[in-house]
């Protein structure tokens, strides 16, 4: 059974997507810890009403990225939790190697574009203005880089002749949704294996 850490910034719709699905039945993992670098954030209300441990992350005094005193306190968080898989949802903040290094190959994010295209904020707007007859998401491990690590799954969307930034992320996230328990489900099974850039799956 997975062991999972949920980070997140705001909503939390990818937390309770992965809560619906441990609830159904249909993901073998158990959500330790949530913590939030807003101490208002919504994903801290959701995460009491199913009864979850939430906790805030004062980050400062950083305000895109996660180091220094708090990715300390983080890791000993953590580990104290016995957190095996670290899943950043909506977590708008870069991670650095020392969190990266506590987790080796255990730390997860979804963005919500077809990477490598448009990484990095509004992913949606840009895949509009540029023109795209396709966006979509992805759910990858995280490496050192921005939005560069192993792809685990990718869900496709079709972006409409009047859509707006807001309708096709609307459509992303519903895709979102289905995709973050979806790779959860692969590494809790943990058939598969990194190879280079590649995540192979075995059915
Ligand atoms: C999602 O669109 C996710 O892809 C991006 O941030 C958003 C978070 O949404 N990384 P939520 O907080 O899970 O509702």
């Amino acid at each position: 059974m997975l062991k999972l850490a949920v980070l997140g910034s705001g909503s939390g719709s990818n937390m309770q997507s992965i809560v619906d699905a441990i609830e159904a039945g249909t993901l073998d993992a158990e959500i330790k810890i949530v913590l939030a670098d807003f101490p208002d954030a919504k994903i801290l209300e959701r995460a009491k009403k199913h009864n979850l441990k939430g906790m805030y992350l004062d980050c400062a005094p950083f305000k895109t990225k996660l180091e220094g005193a708090a990715e300390d306190r983080l890791i000993e968080i953590l580990k104290s939790e016995g957190v095996d898989t670290v899943v950043l949802a909506g977590f708008m903040r870069i991670v650095k190697p020392k969190l990266l290094a506590a987790f080796p190959n255990r730390v997860l994010n979804i963005h919500p574009a077809l990477l490598p295209a448009f990484p990095g904020v509004h992913s949606w707007t840009q895949a509009l203005d540029y023109g795209c007859k396709v966006a979509g998401v992805t759910v990858h491990f995280v490496d050192a880089g921005t939005d560069s690590g192993p792809i685990i799954v990718q869900k496709a969307v079709p972006v409409l002749e009047d859509d707006t930034p807001e309708t096709l992320h609307a459509r992303i996230q519903v895709q979102e949704h289905i995709a973050y328990p979806e790779a959860l489900r692969i590494l809790a099974k943990g058939n598969y294996t990194i190879e280079g850039r590649r995540v192979r799956i075995q059915e």
